[in-house]
């Protein structure tokens, strides 16, 4: 599969780094069995490259949620194989495969998923403690993290305190927390209002521009397609890539 240019916001034509970070070949994710089997993705070739945010599109039920779950060690394909910065994922054991997701990877859900008992800070702070960090270093980067994403005031909140727009930039502060060179988000503004989505689009696009990540997005939300290098539309289980909106050219 080839990689088309990636356009950026500004119109710049950008030539991708050509050492795609996240590489998926004919990969296959049949559930069940028999009559009831559903082809959810089905020899889906894709590949992404750092500095790229790529859009994944499509109706309810068209498998966007198992790719990106495929591509995040969540699920294991019925086929094919899944790359992350040279790694094959199909072949780590299942402790090797948890320590590749909390280096490699960054999730952000729909409906966040922070821990509920846990504060703002001590969430992100949990990720970092995860991964090695010292108690001291984990409550320095936390605080960093939130409070370049406009929540310093909201350190000490629970979650149930927060608004959904500022739920949705803990949870982003915290698939970030560990640095990750690919992240992944499924629905990130699904259950946001118009404002805290396009913060949510913008913080994404900054990791793209600012640190050279790759961003798996997958979405019904049009804006997106905006800030996206590539954008792709799923359904029935397969990928088309469709030709930037004229806006960006
Ligand atoms: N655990 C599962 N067991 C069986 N079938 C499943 C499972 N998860 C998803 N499916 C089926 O796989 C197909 C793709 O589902 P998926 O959740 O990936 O879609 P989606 O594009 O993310 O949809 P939505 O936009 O509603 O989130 C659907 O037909 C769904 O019913
Ligand atoms: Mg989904």
């Amino acid at each position: 599969m080839t990689t088309a240019t990636a356009m950026t916001r500004n119109s710049e034509p950008r030539t991708p780094n050509p050492e795609p970070l996240v590489q998926l070949r004919e990969v296959t994710k049949v559930y069940g069995h028999g009559d009831t089997a559903v082809r959810a993705v089905d020899q889906i070739n894709l590949q992404a490259c750092p500095g790229e945010l790529v859009l994944i599109l499509g109706p309810s039920g068209a498998g966007k949620t198992t790719l990106l779950s495929l591509i995040g060690g969540l699920l294991h394909p019925t086929s094919g194989s899944i790359q992350i910065a040279g790694t094959e994922l199909t072949a780590l054991s299942p402790a090797a495969l948890s320590r590749f997701r909390l280096q490699q990877l960054g999730f952000v859900f729909q409906f966040f998923q922070l821990l509920s008992a846990l504060t703002a800070l001590e969430n992100v702070e949990l990720v970092l403690r995860l991964g090695g960090c010292t108690f001291s270093q984990a409550r320095q980067r936390a605080e960093e993290l939130l409070v370049r994403f406009g929540l310093g005031h909201r350190l000490q909140h629970l979650p149930r305190m927060l608004s959904g727009g500022e739920q949705q930039r803990v949870a982003l502060a915290r698939a970030l927390a560990l640095q990750p060179p690919v992240v992944i988000a499924d629905e990130p503004t699904g259950s946001l209002d118009s404002h805290s989505g396009e913060q949510v689009i913008h913080l994404l696009r900054q990791l793209v521009d600012e640190e050279h990540r790759t961003v798996i997005v997958a979405s019904h939300d049009l804006r997106i397609q905006h800030v996206a290098s590539r954008v792709f539309r799923c359904g029935d289980g397969h990928l088309e890539e469709l030709p930037m909106p004229q806006s960006e050219l």
